[in-house]
């Protein structure tokens, strides 16, 4: 398979030091996964890297919750739901793996790819812009 790393840019950045490093550390992980899948890893090995993905993304976003609880933000209560979702999704995804059910390395990457970058950052632009105009 020809991968394609995902490389940290500012478009990616949501101006919040601790959260942008979070994120940078989930774009790390995809990496590895699909440096795992170059190297021709086996679906166990694949699984077990997931899992550790899905345990930093439950880790990250309990503490974007609390962060955005604290400071106030509005919509809160859908963000949330939209971590619930997002982490749902993963861990499935995890778990077909782990079952040997999982899809071919490349569309694996794909979805991860898409999954982080469109969704898992992409709607942390929600906030992005309330979190500069909030007064702090
Ligand atoms: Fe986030
Ligand atoms: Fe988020």
């Amino acid at each position: 398979m020809s991968i394609r790393i995902i490389k940290w840019s500012e478009d990616l950045s949501v101006g919040i030091r601790i959260f942008d490093r979070d994120h940078f550390n989930l774009v790390e992980d995809i990496n590895e996964i699909a440096h795992a899948m170059e190297g021709g890893a086996p679906p166990a090995t694949i699984a077990e890297l997931m899992t550790r993905l899905c345990d930093e993304t439950d880790a990250h976003f309990s503490r974007e919750a609390a962060f955005l609880r604290q400071a106030g933000f509005p919509d809160v209560e859908r963000h949330v739901e939209e971590h619930r979702r997002l982490l749902e999704e993963i861990r499935t995804a995890t778990a077909g793996i782990a079952a040997g059910k999982g899809p071919e390395d490349e569309d694996l990457y794909h979805f991860l790819r898409h999954w982080l970058i469109d969704h898992v950052i992409g709607f942390d632009k929600d906030y992005v812009l309330w979190a500069k105009q909030a007064p702090s």
